[in-house]
């Protein structure tokens, strides 16, 4: 069969810049040759693994899962059923550290799933910095090792498995006197209702425990700043910049929780290209 050929068998079943992309990852070739060479003819043996992918898209499998990757601040990063599919948006936190052109600091990724965020901070930022990642799934951590190791980040970044800060507390990686703290996080977030509402092809193929959070999508963040709020009186108390991904109907039930754990922290709220409430940032000195 050639290109073309397949092409008008899928014809208005899936997406056609996914079908694209499926044929150009069957046949080992970038999507510009797959457009340019419809006469192409693709190897028999590749025919009933490529009709398979497109099955699985039709049935609304998540294109990153079917190709087993994802472009995330122009770097690829792996990605399986375990992680989550790094979207778009959260490029405005990778852009907002590196707006703060950090050196010498230490950056935290609390949830760090495919490792996306922290990954493509260390790649960009050649000043010396210690980079942490941390997620409570054991799965989502080893593909985030499998990405930094890619990216040649392997050494750069240290990996931890566990509930919040809790592993960094536990292996005392945060007793370093004279150092700004950069906390990152895009934990789970979504209230019942939102999740509930969410497409399928996100709820039947994205882990829930990636996307979902009880008391309207704020209890990870509430237990992370309780666990600052403690840090700061107990074990650290240098100033701290925490970044957090958000829904935006949140920005007004956040910062009483806030409050309440930080006092003296400043808040800034930042709006997504889209225009939606999405970025808060806390300020403790
Ligand atoms: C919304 S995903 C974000 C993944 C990735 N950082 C990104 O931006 O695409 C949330 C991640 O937080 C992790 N997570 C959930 N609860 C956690 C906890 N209590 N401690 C650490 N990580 C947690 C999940 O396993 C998941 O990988």
């Amino acid at each position: 069969m050639t290109i073309l050929e397949i092409k008008k068998e899928f014809f208005g079943k899936i997406d056609p810049l996914d079908l694209d992309l499926i044929i150009s990852s069957a046949i080992k070739k970038p999507r510009e040759f797959v457009l340019a060479h419809p006469e192409y003819e693709i190897p028999k043996f590749k025919i009933e693994n490529l009709k398979l992918k497109i099955s699985r898209r039709k049935r609304g499998e998540p294109l990153a899962h079917i190709l087993g990757h994802k472009e995330f601040f122009s770097l690829d990063f792996k990605v399986t059923k375990n992680t989550l599919i790094p979207r778009p948006e959260t490029e405005i936190i990778v852009e907002e550290v590196l707006k703060l052109n950090p050196k010498n600091k230490v950056v935290i990724d609390v949830g760090t799933g495919s490792g996306n965020i922290i990954i493509s901070l260390a790649k960009k930022i050649q000043e010396k910095n210690i980079f942490f990642g941390i997620d409570i799934s054991e799965k989502a951590l080893r593909i985030a090792k499998q990405n930094a190791k890619r990216n040649d980040l392997d050494e750069k970044i240290k990996f931890f498995n566990g509930d919040l800060l809790l592993p960094l507390i536990k292996n005392r990686k945060l007793e370093i006197k004279n150092s700004k703290f950069i906390i990152l996080a895009n934990l789970p977030y979504l209230s019942k209702k939102i999740y509930g509402a969410a497409p399928k092809d996100v709820k039947n193929y994205e882990p829930k425990s990636a996307l979902y959070s009880p008391r309207e999508g704020l209890a990870h963040y509430e237990k992370l700043l309780k666990q600052i709020g403690l840090l700061q009186t107990i074990i650290n108390q240098e100033s701290k910049i925490i970044i957090l991904e958000i829904s935006p109907e949140q920005k007004s039930k956040l910062r009483p929780i806030i409050k309440n754990y930080l006092p003296k922290a400043k808040i800034e709220f930042q709006k997504d290209l889209a225009g939606k409430w999405r970025v808060c940032k806390i300020f403790i000195n």
